[in-house]
């Protein structure tokens, strides 16, 4: 993953999550350190707060425009870096597929962008790389290429690659003795882990290219949702850049349950 990723070092560890809060608690030594990242990452909805919780670091958020980035301009206004009353921002955070917007892929120029922010006031960047390798299979670009300015990503190969647990972190090789650290104290120290490598191992080798088929499902259940015509039940085809196709529902008209039993009929009879 080191090589396929362009960084030094990677480590396996249980779950995206735990990956993410690592990386996180890694590169934020201090309690009382801020973090910036979009307001609809998965970090900031989905992790019970773990920065926070078990941190003593605040999520500073930025709006997330519908396509995953935000704008830059968002990161220069909000630093923190000097100042006695403040927080001091210490780390920013981008998610790539990004989940909440419809699985979208962040132009790569946008990444280096954020990456060259970062850098010029000495602040890592890192990325929520849950479906990197969606992002991969759908643009085309290496991992690498799409890594490049960032210094550590978290990688899962337990959505849409068939392991049943697993991500990596990956990034330099001194951050990677703060990780191991940190993931021995979470709990995520693992003995017998071979049987674990080999999923991923074999996920990495076999399953990534697969990922394309997924892509071309996501979009033939939008195509077929939109072709509907309801006015109740939409789906924007072109919003599907992976595997991921965001559903709409006028709540006067139909509830999620309905909507998911009105699917299951497929090949029966559906009626929106
Ligand atoms: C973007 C993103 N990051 C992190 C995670 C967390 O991964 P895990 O469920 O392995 O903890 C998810 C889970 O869906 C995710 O979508």
């Amino acid at each position: 993953m080191a090589k396929y990723t362009g960084k030094d070092c990677a480590l396996f560890v249980p779950s995206g999550t735990m990956g993410n809060l690592i990386s996180v608690l890694g590169h934020c030594e201090h309690r009382g350190s801020e973090v910036l990242l979009g307001d609809q990452a998965h970090i900031f909805l989905y992790e019970q707060a773990g920065m926070a919780q078990l941190g003593g670091i605040q999520p500073h958020i930025i709006p997330t425009r519908p396509d995953g980035t935000f704008d830059v301009n968002e990161i220069t206004l909000r630093l923190r870096i000097e100042d006695v009353h403040c927080p001091r921002t210490t780390l920013i955070c981008i998610e790539n597929t990004q989940n909440v917007c419809g699985g979208k892929i962040l132009p790569s120029l946008w990444i280096d962008q954020v990456g060259s922010i970062a850098k010029s006031v000495g602040i890592p960047l890192h990325m929520d790389g849950a479906r990197l390798m969606n992002a991969v299979v759908a643009s085309g670009e290496s991992a690498a290429r799409i890594l490049q300015g960032c210094d550590t990503a978290s990688i899962c190969f337990s959505k849409g690659l068939g392991t049943p647990v697993g991500s990596i972190i990956v990034g330099p090789e001194e951050f990677m003795y703060r990780a191991i650290r940190l993931r021995k104290v979470l709990g995520g120290g693992m003995r017998q882990a071979g049987m674990l490598a080999a999923a991923a191992l074999y996920a990495l080798e076999n399953m990534v290219d697969r990922l394309a088929d997924d892509h071309k499902h996501a979009k033939l259940l939008a195509q077929a949702i939109s072709e509907t015509g309801s006015k109740n039940v939409i789906c924007q085809v072109a919003d599907v850049h992976t595997n991921i196709a965001i559903v709409h529902l006028h709540p006067d008209a139909i509830t999620p349950e309905q909507f998911c039993n009105r699917l299951s009929m497929v090949g029966k009879v559906c009626l929106f």
